[in-house]
C-alpha cells in the first residue's frame, strides 16, 4: 500500500522540462528531493481522515478528503467553519502546512500533517492557542524559502499572484538560465561548486539560516537575492553572539551548526548531494580522517566499523515547527563547547554589509528580533543603534517606519507621525504602513484623515483584520458596521 502511494506520487513531482533533454540522470535524481516536492497540491496522506477534539480551543477540527480534494474543518458553537486546502507545504518527509485561499489572498490552516507519527494534528503554534483560526496570513518569507517563484502583490502582506514555480526548482541555486537555455555550454551558468565561499555558501544560507532576524538594504527586498550573489550585497542575516557575560552560544540551524565545526575545508556540498544522490558520508570522514587511531579512544576500539554519523551527528528531536536543525551539524569533542540552549541576546552579522549600511541593518535587526523575543535587551540596543543610523543620514521607508513605530511605543504620537507619513509616502501601496499611519494620526485627533488611510489601507488589502478594527476605533459610532464589512470579505468566518 506504501510502495503504490509512493510510486504516484514520484510520478507527479515536478522536474524541469528545460533542462531534462540535455541533464536527464540530474533531473530524475533531483525529482526525488523533499526539495521537488516543497510546495504543491494537496494530496491523500497515509491517514486520509480523522476528526478530533481539541481540549485547548474546545473545538472538533477534522481533515476530509475525496474526489482530489483536500478540506480542513473546524466545528465551534455555532457552526462550522471549512476550507478547501490550496497548497501544501513541506515535502512531507517530518510535516506539513497547508494554505487556503481567499481572493488572492493565502492563510495558513491551524491543522497539519505529521509524517514521522502520522497523524494529522495541530500545527505547530496552534497546539495551545485557544482561539485557532484559518486566518494567520501567509508570509511571502515563508514562500521565498519555500516555493519555487512567488509574486507578492506589491506592498501586500500576503497576496499573492499565480504561483509561476510551486516547487523549488534548480533556478534557486543556479540563478538565472536564459543565457544557458539560448546556447547549452559550461561557464554561462551559476554553479555553485564553482563560486568563492562565501558565495557558495550563500546559496544554501539563503533559506537554511532564518538567524535571529533578516534586513534587506536599503532599497532590496530579501527576495532580490539569487544565486552567484554575495549575501550582502541584498539582506543581512543576525545571529546570536558571544560575549563576555553571554559565554553560552545557541546554534540552531544546519549553517550556524556547521560553522563551528573543525571540520575544514568543508561545505554543505561535501556531505549532500544538491540533486538528491546518495553521498557515502563515512568515506568522506574517513578521506580527511585517514588516521583516526581506533585504540586511542575507547569508542572506536568498541565500534571502529560503525557509521561515524550515528556519535558524532546524532538525531535530535523531531521537527516541531521551529525549524531548529534536527541532525545535529555541530561536530565536537567533549573538549570543545558544549552546546547550551540559552539564547546569546547580543547579535552579530553572520557576514557583515558594506560599512554604510552596518549600523542601519543592525538596528534593524535588533528592533525586528525585539518584536518576536520580547527581548529589552535587544530593543534597548536596537534603539540606540537606530539613533546613530538616522545620525548618519539613513532615512529610507524601513528606517522611517521603525522610527515611527518607536515614537508610537514610547507614546509620543506627534513625533511618529513625520517618520509614518514618510514611510508611507516611499511605500504608498502598503497595506501595513498605512495602518499604522490611521492609528497614530487617530491618536492625536486627526480623524478624517486617519479614516482616509485607513480605507486606503483596506483599498489594497481587503483582508487586513486589523484595518476593520482601527476603522471601529475611528468611528466607534459605526463600530458594527466596520465589523459587518470584515464578515462580508470573509463570509465563512465564525467568531466566537
Ligand atoms: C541544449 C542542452 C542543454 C540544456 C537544455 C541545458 N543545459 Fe546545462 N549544460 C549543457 C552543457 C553541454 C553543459 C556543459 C557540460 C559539462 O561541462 O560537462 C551544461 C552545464 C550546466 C551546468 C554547469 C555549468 C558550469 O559552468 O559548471 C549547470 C549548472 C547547468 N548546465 C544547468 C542547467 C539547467 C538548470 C538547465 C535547465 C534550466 C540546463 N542546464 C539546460 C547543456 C544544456
Ligand atoms: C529556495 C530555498 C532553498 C535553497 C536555496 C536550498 N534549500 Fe535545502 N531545503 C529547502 C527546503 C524548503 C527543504 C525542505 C524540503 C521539504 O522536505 O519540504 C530543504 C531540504 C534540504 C535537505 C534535506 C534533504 C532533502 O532532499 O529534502 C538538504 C540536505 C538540503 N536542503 C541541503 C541544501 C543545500 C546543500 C543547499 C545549497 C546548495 C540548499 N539546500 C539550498 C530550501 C532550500
Ligand atoms: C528562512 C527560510 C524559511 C522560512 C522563512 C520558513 N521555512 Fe520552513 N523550512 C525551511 C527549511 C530550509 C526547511 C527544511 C530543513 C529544516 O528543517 O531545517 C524547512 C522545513 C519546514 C517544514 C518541514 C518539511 C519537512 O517535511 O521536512 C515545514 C512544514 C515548514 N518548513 C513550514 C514552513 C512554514 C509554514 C513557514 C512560514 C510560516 C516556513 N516554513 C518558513 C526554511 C524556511
Ligand atoms: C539545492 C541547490 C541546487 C538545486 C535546486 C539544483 N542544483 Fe544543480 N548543482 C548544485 C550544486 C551545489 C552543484 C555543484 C556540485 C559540485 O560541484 O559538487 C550543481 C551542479 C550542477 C550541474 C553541473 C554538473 C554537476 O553534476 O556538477 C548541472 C548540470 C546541474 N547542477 C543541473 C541542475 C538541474 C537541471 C537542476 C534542476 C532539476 C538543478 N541542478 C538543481 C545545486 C543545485
Ligand atoms: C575535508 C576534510 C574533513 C572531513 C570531510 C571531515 N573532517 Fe573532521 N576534521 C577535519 C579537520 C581539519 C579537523 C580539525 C582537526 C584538528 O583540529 O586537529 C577535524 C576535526 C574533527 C573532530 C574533532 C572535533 C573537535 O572539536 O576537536 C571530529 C570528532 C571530527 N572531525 C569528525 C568528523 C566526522 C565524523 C566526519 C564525517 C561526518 C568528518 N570529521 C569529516 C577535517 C575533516
Ligand atoms: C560532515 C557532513 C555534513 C555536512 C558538512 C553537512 N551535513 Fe547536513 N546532514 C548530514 C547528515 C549525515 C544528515 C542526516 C542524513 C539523513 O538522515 O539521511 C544531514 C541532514 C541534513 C538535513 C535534513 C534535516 C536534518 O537535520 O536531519 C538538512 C536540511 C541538512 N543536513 C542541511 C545541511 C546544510 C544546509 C549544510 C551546510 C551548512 C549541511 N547540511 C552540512 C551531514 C552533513
Ligand atoms: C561509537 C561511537 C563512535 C563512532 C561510531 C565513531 N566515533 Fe569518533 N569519537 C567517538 C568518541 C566518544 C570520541 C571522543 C570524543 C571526545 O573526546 O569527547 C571520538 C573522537 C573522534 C575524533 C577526534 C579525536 C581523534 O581521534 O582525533 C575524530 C576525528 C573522530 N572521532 C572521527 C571518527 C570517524 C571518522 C568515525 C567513522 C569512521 C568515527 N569517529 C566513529 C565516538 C565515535
Amino acid at each position: 500500500m506504501l510502495r503504490v502511494l509512493f510510486l504516484l506520487t514520484a510520478a507527479t513531482v515536478w522536474a524541469d522540462p528545460r533542462c531534462v533533454g540535455c541533464h536527464q540522470s540530474i533531473v530524475d535524481s533531483y525529482a526525488r528531493t523533499g526539495k521537488a516536492r516543497s510546495v504543491g497540491k494537496p494530496r491523500a496522506e497515509v491517514q486520509t481522515q480523522r476528526q478530533w477534539f481539541h481540549d485547548f480551543s474546545g473545538r472538533r477540527m477534522g481533515v476530509v478528503w475525496g474526489q482530489g480534494k483536500m478540506t480542513h474543518f473546524m466545528e465551534m458553537k455555532g457552526g462550522v467553519e471549512s476550507y478547501e486546502v490550496e497548497w501544501g507545504i513541506g515535502s512531507g518527509r517530518e510535516a506539513k502546512n497547508f494554505v487556503v485561499r481567499l481572493g488572492d489572498s493565502l492563510f495558513l490552516s491551524p491543522l497539519a500533517w505529521f509524517a514521522n507519527r502520522m497523524i494529522w494534528d495541530m500545527a505547530p503554534g496552534y497546539a495551545i492557542d485557544a482561539n485557532p483560526t484559518f486566518y494567520r496570513p501567509v508570509s511571502g518569507e515563508c514562500l521565498q524559502c519555500h516555493a519555487g517563484r512567488v509574486a507578492v502583490v506589491e506592498g501586500s502582506q500576503n497576496r499573492f499572484g499565480e504561483m509561476a514555480q510551486a516547487a523549488i526548482g534548480c533556478e534557486r541555486c543556479h540563478g538565472d538560465v536564459a543565457a544557458h537555455l539560448a546556447s547549452g555550454v559550461a561557464g554561462n551558468v551559476v554553479n555553485p561548486g564553482k563560486l568563492a565561499p562565501a558565495r557558495r555558501d550563500a546559496v544554501c544560507e539563503s533559506c537554511h539560516l532564518a538567524g535571529e532576524a533578516r534586513v534587506a538594504n536599503p532599497g532590496k527586498k530579501i527576495s532580490d537575492f539569487r544565486a552567484g550573489m554575495a549575501m550582502e550585497d541584498v539582506f543581512t542575516t543576525y545571529v546570536s553572539r558571544r560575549n563576555s557575560e553571554d559565554t553560552v552560544l545557541r546554534v540552531n540551524s544546519h549553517s550556524e551548526e556547521w560553522a563551528e565545526s573543525k571540520c575544514q575545508p568543508v561545505w554543505c556540498g561535501t556531505c549532500h548531494d544538491s540533486h538528491g544522490a546518495k553521498v557515502d558520508v563515512r568515506a568522506k570522514c574517513l578521506g580527511c580522517h585517514t588516521s583516526i587511531d581506533a585504540h586511542s579512544i575507547d569508542a572506536h576500539r568498541r565500534k571502529a566499523g560503525a557509521d561515524c554519523v550515528g556519535c558524532h551527528m546524532p538525531k535530535q528531536r523531531p521537527w516541531d515547527g521551529s525549524h531548529a536543525s534536527r541532525t545535529d551539524h555541530w561536530i565536537r569533542t567533549q573538549k570543545s563547547e558544549q552546546k547550551f540552549l540559552d539564547r546569546g541576546e547580543l547579535l552579530r552579522a553572520w557576514r557583515e554589509p558594506a560599512k554604510e549600511v552596518a549600523t542601519r541593518n543592525l538596528a534593524l535587526g535588533y528592533l525586528q528580533s525585539a518584536e518576536k523575543t520580547r527581548s529589552l535587551k535587544r530593543l534597548r540596543e536596537g534603539l540606540v543603534a537606530l539613533d546613530a543610523a538616522v545620525k548618519q543620514g539613513h532615512t529610507d521607508g524601513d528606517v522611517a517606519l521603525a522610527a515611527g513605530l518607536q515614537y508610537v511605543r514610547q507614546k509620543k504620537p506627534e513625533l511618529a507621525l513625520p517618520w509614518l507619513g514618510r514611510a508611507v509616502e516611499l511605500a504608498p501601496l502598503d497595506s501595513l504602513r498605512r495602518l499604522h499611519l490611521a492609528a497614530t494620526l487617530a491618536n492625536v485627533g486627526r480623524t478624517e484623515e486617519a479614516r482616509k488611510e485607513a480605507m486606503e489601507a483596506v483599498r489594497l488589502e481587503p483582508l487586513l483584520e486589523q484595518a476593520y478594527v482601527v476603522l471601529g476605533q475611528i468611528e466607534p459610532a459605526r463600530k458594527e458596521y466596520w465589523k459587518d464589512q470584515y464578515r462580508k470579505v470573509v463570509p465563512k468566518r465564525m467568531m466566537p
